[in-house]
């Protein structure tokens, strides 16, 4: 990498790279990724074995701070998580006037921009350390407990408080999904298949979202509207979008009469818009490693679960396809994270709507981390430049002469 930030005459060197494919916008500690060789590494650690053995909230307090919890810090770490998780009141005033059936990245990133109101002391661009690990806390607890209020909506369910005595994927769980008074008893194979889920999605270095909130955070806004930014940013379906299209695409094959060859020929089709969601990466041209473990994760809870899920033989049919296929080989275009996971979200009973909500969730402490580096390497404001393509100087007409 050429570092060209020193120059001083900028206005004298601008480089163009639309979509920032070949720029990097900052210098991170937190995840290494090689795409050529479809390698994921977080401070460090291989993504497999994260996933393997770890629990999502170690996951996030390793991005956050750097280094994998003793147990006495994860169990710090969870007791400062557990009191911040209910939230105020007054939140819910301004949650009834959604639209029940309102798509759910709206009111999340909404809720999240919100919760600034709440808490003013978030605003201060010179908060010490303590004072902007508080807001971090206070975000990693509150979301499971507003994604889950989204969820009971959309159903027309009264929302489930959160309950102490659960870890933070099971409170999670208990939330959405048992009543008000049911005592929760969810299997381990579901607990275990959703913190992978969460682990496999905690960050992917410089993407659309998380250079969002680093931008977005690097003009001193608080945390709380840099994430609302970066949901924003996720919600569309080129990004975390992709797992709610996925779903909907293989749905839609499945109504047509399963033919995947039909809608691989309509994918390399240059005059139809249709693109194979679920496929290709702007880094990965290799096999996304993500991919592979939501691969067996998806086998494994449809097998537990005891489901025969016939849009998961459609995408089998169809990876199988495109991996044989000239067009999708000469553009290393793989099934990148988003491909399985949503056939596993069905199976935990989770509307499409809600599946990228749960992407933001799983992507929050990498969120939080990049927005905690930037802020703590001082980084300028994000801000870059263009190369101007309008008209030269003209002179304003007279509008009757016009
Ligand atoms: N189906 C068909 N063709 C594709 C696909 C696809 N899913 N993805 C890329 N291509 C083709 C393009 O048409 C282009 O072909 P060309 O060279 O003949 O013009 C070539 O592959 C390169 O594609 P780009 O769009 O230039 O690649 P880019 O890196 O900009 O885009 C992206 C990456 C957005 C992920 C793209 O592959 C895509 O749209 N995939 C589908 C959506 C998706 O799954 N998104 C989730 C990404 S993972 C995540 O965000 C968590």
């Amino acid at each position: 990498a050429i570092d060209i930030s020193k120059l001083r005459d900028q206005s004298e060197f601008i480089t163009l790279d639309p979509g920032y494919k070949n720029t990097g916008a900052t210098k991170s500690a937190i995840t290494y990724l090689d795409g050529e060789n479809g390698i994921l590494h977080y401070r460090g650690y291989p993504i497999e074995q994260l996933a393997e053995k770890c629990l999502f909230l170690e996951v996030a307090y390793l991005l956050i701070y750097g280094e994998l919890p003793t147990k006495q810090e994860l169990e710090s770490f969870r007791a400062e998580i557990k009191e911040q998780t209910l939230i105020h009141e007054d939140m819910k005033n301004f949650f009834a006037g959604f639209p029940s059936q309102s798509h759910p990245m709206g009111q999340l990133s909404c809720l999240v921009g919100a919760l600034s109101a709440f808490y003013p002391e978030s605003l201060n661009p010179n908060a010490t350390k303590e004072e902007d690990n508080k807001t971090m806390i206070n975000l990693l607890a509150k979301m499971p407990t507003i994604v889950s209020w989204i969820h009971k909506k959309s159903i027309g369910h009264p929302i489930v408080y959160p309950k102490k005595d659960l870890n933070y994927v099971e409170n999670f769980m208990n939330m959405l999904f048992s009543d008000v008074t049911a005592e929760s008893s969810f299997d381990p194979a579901i607990i275990s298949a959703m913190q992978k889920l969460l682990i496999l999605h905690a960050d992917h270095e410089q993407n659309c979202s998380t250079s969002t909130v680093r931008m977005v955070g690097s003009s001193n806004a608080n945390l709380y509207a840099s994430i609302a930014s970066g949901i924003n940013a996720l919600w569309g379906p080129l990004h975390g979008g992709a797992n709610q299209a996925v779903i909907e695409m293989l749905e839609a094959i499945k109504e047509d009469g399963g033919d995947a060859d039909k809608y691989l020929a309509k994918a390399k089709d240059k005059n139809d818009p249709f693109r194979l969601m679920g496929f290709g990466h702007r880094v990965y041209k290799n096999f996304d490693p993500r991919a592979k473990i939501i691969k067996k994760a998806c086998d494994d809870i449809l097998e537990k679960l005891g489901i025969d899920d016939p849009v998961l033989d459609i995408a089998i049919r169809l990876e199988e396809a495109a991996l044989n296929d000239q067009y999708f080989i000469d553009r290393k275009l793989y099934p990148n994270v988003d491909f399985y996971s949503g056939i596993i979200y069905r199976a935990l009973n989770f509307k499409p709507e809600m599946f990228t909500v749960l992407f933001a969730l799983g992507r929050l402490p990498g969120w939080i981390a990049q927005w905690k580096e930037m802020r703590e390497n001082k980084e300028p404001i994000g801000r870059p430049r263009q190369v101007y393509t309008g008209e030269t100087k003209r002179d304003v007409v007279d509008i009757e002469k016009r």
